[in-house]
């Protein structure tokens, strides 16, 4: 969840990783910090805050040295303060470590330590890492290796850089279940946990697998496993660039990708028609498929198995993979599970793929970041190229991979009219676009009320799970989506005099039954908020959406909720880029 970078080369390191962080923060927002190496002196500075306001009095651009390291936290063990921001040093302060993820027997390497005479200065796991480096440097000089003998004392998760002060030409990271990667440059090399920490300087990439450690000089990586062996890795050219992560005219990231949604979905729908019919031939063939995702993608997932149970009469399961350790035991070597994520690196869905890999399954998998661990650890996988996501409300990522959703299931049942319409679609997203000074009116008139409903049927209930989930992440109001049918079975009972309610109601089997909820809610005081190609009386607020097929209005009717949560934030004045407690990328459990 945090963002970690470093640096060694020919330039100056701290405006360089001042600009990676800058690029990180929204993986996690509430401290950051840098350290360099400047002849064989060790500075640090860092504390809470974002990173340009800290930058503001500790002025990280005057920072002196060709090597550093540079973190932006988001806190998991120990609260918000400088003595918890990252880096970490040893008591010599000749060793600093920046760190992702969560070291579990930090408690006990921290008494142990503590009896042998070392004194601690935060109240995170992370320290730990920098106390045991110090250690093993009393006995070894070389840096790998003491980078070696620290990973075997750790259990848990990570990835994390350090650099020494004995050492100053050499930058190492180690990981184990969480990301890191290796940019390549002619000046200089970085690493980092996001390629989009160094994406201004480079597209050669190098993705380091689990229980790997780099070794990063000026000229030369070099790359060993933790057994200390060498191992061989291939350099990848990203198709990310750096244009992709400005916000260009728009005020924030999240309404700059809600409205790329016209052209991502047409990326999303351009694939490799070979890996198309692997997968369509997988979906088809296996005796189980099975879903998993978190969050968004989660959502996404929903309307994948709704469509292929609808379309093409295959019955899968889906399960959120938090639960997935609790819920698979049908899992086995003739199943196929689908895991789909923005990232490919939340850590409950690796977790997921994992078991389910031990259990002899086939991973397939539909995701954004290409190079990912998801993306390794799929034994195929559909990108959906809608370029860097960075705002941390899932957006232009949920309408891709619905577009991929719709395109596996029409391809099953070679649905040719559909998957033309389907081709289409981005002009309809277009269209509600522009509804976008409704929206806003809506926003403006219900945003400081304590609980809204979003309701729909059938292929609609995932869009009103995710209608609320978005309201709540972006604007704090509370929010749930719920099915028509279950209202009557419990919630109409919170239903009262000006409680909104968003109705997912296009026409289609479900347009009937959906009226009938609404004049239910309205006869007991709701105000509701009709989302359809049809106006109807019976709403206080009509949100007008194009007719399409009857099949695709998942993929228009979200766009109004997305912007309905995004406008209820910036009114109520929170920050919709990087609402409060979230990151990015979830990559602890
Ligand atoms: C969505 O707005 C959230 N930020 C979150 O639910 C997200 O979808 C979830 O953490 C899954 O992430 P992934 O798609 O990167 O796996």
């Amino acid at each position: 969840m945090c963002g970690i970078t470093g640096y060694v080369g020919e330039e100056e390191a701290a405006p360089l990783l001042y600009n990676g962080l800058k690029r990180m923060e929204y993986r996690g927002y509430d401290s950051a910090g840098i350290a360099t190496i400047s002849g064989n002196q060790l500075v640090v500075k860092k504390d809470a805050g974002k990173v340009a306001e800290i930058n503001n009095y500790l002025d990280f651009l005057s920072m002196r040295g060709k090597i550093g390291i540079a973190h932006t936290r988001w806190a998991t063990h120990g609260g918000v303060t400088k003595e918890n921001a990252h880096p970490h040093v040893s008591c010599k302060i000749d060793v600093a470590v920046i760190h992702n993820g969560i070291i579990e027997n930090h408690q006990q390497l921290k008494e142990a330590l503590k009896a042998d005479g070392h004194i601690f200065n935060s109240e995170t796991d992370t320290e730990v890492i920098a106390h045991l480096l110090e250690k093993h440097a009393e006995k070894h000089k070389d840096s790998k290796r003491i980078v070696l003998e620290t990973v075997k004392d750790l259990k848990g998760s990570f990835a994390f850089l350090a650099i020494f002060a004995s050492d100053p030409e050499t930058l190492i990271g180690a990981r184990k279940d969480a990301p890191l990667a290796i940019g390549i440059t002619r000046r200089g090399n970085f690493i980092a946990s996001d390629i989009l920490a160094f994406i201004d300087y480079t597209d050669r990439v190098i993705f380091l697998d689990n229980r790997e450690i780099a070794v990063v000089k000026q000229d030369k990586v070099q790359i060993y496993n933790f057994a200390g062996r060498p191992v061989q890795k291939q350099i990848t050219q990203v198709a990310w660039e750096a244009k992709d992560t400005s916000k260009a005219e728009f005020a924030h990231y999240t309404t700059k990708e809600i409205h790329e949604q016209p052209q991502t979905l047409k990326a999303a729908l351009y694939q490799d028609q070979d890996k198309i019919k692997r997968f369509v031939e997988a979906v088809k063939q296996s005796e189980h498929v099975n879903i998993t995702a978190c969050g968004t993608s989660y959502h996404a997932g929903l309307v994948l198995r709704n469509l292929l149970a609808r379309l093409a009469k295959i019955r899968s399961g889906i399960t959120l993979s938090s639960e997935f350790a609790h819920d698979a035991e049908l899992i086995g070597p003739d199943s196929l599970l689908i895991g789909l994520s923005q990232s490919g690196e939340t850590a409950d869905l690796l977790s997921a793929v994992a078991d389910a890999k031990k259990k002899g399954a086939e991973v397939f998998s539909i995701l954004n970041v290409v190079g990912s661990t998801l993306d390794r650890e799929s034994a195929l996988s559909l990108s959906i190229n809608c370029g860097p996501e960075i705002g941390v409300a899932a957006t232009k990522s949920f309408t891709g991979q619905l577009a991929i959703a719709y395109l596996l299931a029409f391809s099953v049942v070679d649905d040719m009219r559909r998957l033309s319409e389907l081709r289409n679609i981005w002009k309809a997203v277009e269209e509600v676009l522009k509804q976008e000074d409704k929206v806003v009116d809506v926003a403006d008139k219900y945003k400081d009320c304590n609980d809204f409903y979003f309701v729909g049927r059938g292929l609609h209930l995932p869009i009103a799970l995710e209608g609320a989930l978005k309201l709540k992440e972006l604007a704090y109001n509370h929010a749930e989506g719920m099915a028509g049918g279950e209202l009557k079975h419990g919630t109409l009972a919170l239903i009262e005099e000006g409680t909104p309610v968003v109705v997912l109601n296009p026409e289609d089997e479900t347009y009937d039954e959906m009226l009938s909820n609404a004049s239910e809610m309205k006869a007991r005081g709701a105000r509701i908020i009709g989302v359809s190609n049809k106006p109807n009386q019976i709403y206080d607020e009509f949100i007008e959406i194009p007719k399409v097929d009857k099949l695709l209005y998942p993929l228009i009717e979200v766009i109004p909720l997305q912007m309905l949560a995004y406008h209820a934030a910036v009114l109520r004045k929170k920050d919709p880029d990087y609402p409060r407690n979230l990151a990015k990328s979830v990559t602890v459990k």
